[in-house]
């Protein structure tokens, strides 16, 4: 492997939050007195169009703490978010109204406050926010995750549903967890005596469940796999990312200027010749592949992009790249995140008494022994 492709593995770039951005800005000599007359500037503009305004809006709407013009509660989302949401809504209650600059949010924290948006006011929270990384990163917005609900989507979902992720599909693919499990395990083992990095261990191993499923493909060692590990890891930091720009549109010449949108533009052209790559390679092996029963998700994806009678309608390439990177980061990011939160409650409780997994995921006392023999290798 390249010292360079390590290098960037292993350090990821991070988007910066909005205070580091904005403490970037203030203190840079070039841009200090320009910022700070624009902030002035637009401040007194809100200040007079609020003064002026006619109509007074007699909504009811949920409580709110007190904002600041341009930037409304951005400033209070601090290095981070989830704590200082855990706080506001300690204060404000389950319910509670956010301006993210100019984007009105929502922020939910009760179970019975969830379901309410979730399932009895569903059609009304469906959409997703539009937002330009979506729009450049996941082609136009022809993924299922960022797709405005509506025909394309639906025909998206009933595609994974149906043909990607039914029950056979995923009994098909059981080999592959198990296989990957052992594997994790035997490697922790072997490296008894010494630091084990666990996050990267776990990054790979659901990366390769994941590869194995999409690509029928190990994509941790390689230098393909790298490559793969370097790219999702710099999607999903711009997708989690903050651009200024979608939040406080009249600063959207920032993102410009600090170089955003030209970072997206590079990774979404690498991982677009990525995909493009692995779909040639499969149209030369899906034949061979269904013969032997050994399909992966692109193999069924071409198969339905050749022969529309499969679905009742068509696909196009695109929307092929856009559903594998939609699984490859929906099924990565995730996985990965709640195997280390739980890895890290283990090795804090060794005993996992406190940790009742069968609620949330319904795992079997049998399960939740296995994972604890994974987090505790010396003492088993
Ligand atoms: C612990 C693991 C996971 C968690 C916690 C998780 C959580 C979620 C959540 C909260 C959503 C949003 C649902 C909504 O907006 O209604 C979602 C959507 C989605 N997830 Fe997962 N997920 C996990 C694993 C996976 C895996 C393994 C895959 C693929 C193989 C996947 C694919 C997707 C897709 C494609 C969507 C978009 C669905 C849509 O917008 O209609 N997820 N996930």
């Amino acid at each position: 492997m390249p010292a360079s492709v390590k290098k960037m593995v292993t350090q990821p770039s991070k988007m910066p939050a909005f205070s580091q951005i904005i403490e970037q800005l203030v203190s840079s000599p070039l841009l200090k007195p320009f910022v700070l007359s624009l902030i002035i500037l637009a401040s007194t503009i809100f200040l007079i169009k609020r003064l002026f305004a006619t109509s007074v809006s007699h909504k009811k709407l949920p409580p709110s703490p007190s904002k600041v013009p341009i930037i409304g509660h951005l400033h209070k989302l601090g290095r981070y978010p989830h704590l200082s949401l855990q706080k506001l809504s300690q204060k404000y209650g389950p319910i509670m109204l956010l301006r993210l600059g100019s984007v009105p949010t929502l922020v939910v924290s009760s179970a019975e406050a969830a379901q309410e948006i979730m399932k009895t006011h569903d059609l009304a929270f469906a959409d997703r926010p539009r937002s330009k990384i979506n729009e450049k990163m996941l082609y136009n917005y022809k993924d299922l995750a960022t797709a405005p609900y509506g025909e394309y989507w639906r025909q998206m979902k009933s595609i994974c549903v149906v043909q990607l992720l039914s029950n056979k599909r995923v009994y098909d693919t059981r080999k592959v967890r198990e296989n990957e499990t052992a594997l994790l395990v035997k490697k922790i083992a072997e490296t008894s005596n010494s630091v084990v990095d666990l996050s990267d261990l776990l990054m790979a191993y659901t990366n390769d469940i994941i590869s194995l499923s999409a690509f029928g493909r190990r994509f941790s060692e390689g230098e393909s796999g790298w490559q793969l590990r370097r790219l999702m890891k710099d999607m999903i930091s711009l997708l989690g990312g903050f651009d200024v720009g979608t939040y406080i549109p009249q600063l959207a010449w920032l993102s410009t200027v600090m170089g955003f949108y030209t970072k997206v533009d590079a990774v979404a052209k690498e991982v677009d010749e990525f995909l493009e790559k692995l779909i040639d390679e499969h149209i030369h092996t899906s034949k061979r592949a269904k013969a032997e029963g050994s399909e992966d998700f692109v193999d069924v994806l071409l198969e339905i992009y050749n022969d529309k009678s499969i679905t009742g309608f068509s696909i196009d390439r695109e929307s092929i790249k856009a559903i594998v990177l939609d699984i490859l980061a929906a099924g990565t990011d995730t996985t990965f995140t709640v195997l280390e939160w739980a890895m890290t409650e283990l090795l804090r409780h060794p005993q996992g008494e406190h940790l009742d997994m069968t609620e949330t995921t319904g795992f079997t006392n049998h399960k939740k022994e296995h994972l604890l023999a994974v987090a505790t290798p010396y003492s088993i």
